[in-house]
């Protein structure tokens, strides 16, 4: 299905922008004047999201896994005319403290593979048309657990290196600008619940990691897998 871009003004779709980085990166786009379509389980976070920021928030309540959730949210994308960004970020470590392989259930191995593959697979699926129509760019979050191999990361790190695949893939196919961008360690909940109990204030916040998503978004390298430390620097004649 062919699309027209019918607004001026940009528009994102990011999943998960209640807090972390999914809501510093809103935050930073709504600021640029863009529209922001995002989402999260959790109501009161929801609420308590979009009561701090300012500008032009489409905040819908839900779990990405829920397919009516999903319509609702392309839908809202739809509503506004036009896809510029497309973040998979919301994301799930599956059962904590982080199990051994051998102690991983098929079914916990499917739910992550669910929420962190087939999920933004089939998000990027419904808005392709849209985003290939606005030259818009596709960004999954990924993880250096998608190619180191860490005791009890092994089925988020399966999870999140097919993500890069699948996502690098749809650049190939579409000739979307395609990134896979590993943040690094933030200071989050995700993070906290990676290691329960221990003292994580030595991470960084997510605000530290979105001037380096603009940057990246400003430069328009190669589809290709990224570093977010790769974009320290703004490119050269960036535009705010
Ligand atoms: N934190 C790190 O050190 C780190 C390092 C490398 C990569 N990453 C990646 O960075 C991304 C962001 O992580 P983060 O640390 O910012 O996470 P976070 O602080 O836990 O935030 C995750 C966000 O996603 C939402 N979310 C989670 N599951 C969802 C679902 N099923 N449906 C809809 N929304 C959902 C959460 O809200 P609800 O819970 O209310 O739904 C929240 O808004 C993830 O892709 C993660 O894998 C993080």
């Amino acid at each position: 299905m062919s699309e027209t871009v019918n607004t001026p003004t940009p528009v994102a779709l990011i999943t998960g922008g209640s807090e972390g980085l999914g809501l510093a990166l809103t935050s930073a786009l709504l600021g640029r004047g863009w529209q922001v379509v995002t989402d999260g389980r959790d109501a009161a976070r929801l609420t308590a999201a979009v009561a701090s920021l300012s500008g032009q928030i489409t905040a819908l309540q839900g779990d990405v896994r829920d397919p009516g959730h999903r319509d609702d949210l392309t839908d809202a994308v739809r509503r506004l005319g036009r896809l510029d960004l497309l973040v998979h970020n919301a994301s799930s470590l599956g059962r904590t403290p982080l199990p051994h392989l051998e102690d991983t259930t098929g079914t916990e191995l499917h739910d992550v593979l669910d929420i962190n593959l087939v999920v933004p697979l089939e998000i990027t699926q419904s808005l392709l048309s849209l985003l290939t129509a606005s030259n818009g760019v596709l960004v999954s979050i990924t993880s250096d657990a998608a190619i180191e191999h860490y005791e009890g990361w092994g089925a988020y790190g399966a999870s999140k290196a097919a993500l890069d695949h699948l996502t690098l893939t749809i650049g190939e196919e579409t000739g979307v600008r395609a990134y896979a961008v590993d943040p690094g360690d933030m200071r989050t909940r995700m993070q906290q619940d990676a290691f329960p109990g221990e003292d994580i204030s030595d991470r960084p916040l997510p605000t530290s990691v979105v001037p380096r998503l603009l940057n990246l978004l400003d430069a328009r390298p190669p589809s290709g897998r990224y570093r977010a430390t790769d974009f320290d620097h703004e490119p050269a004649g960036s535009r705010k």
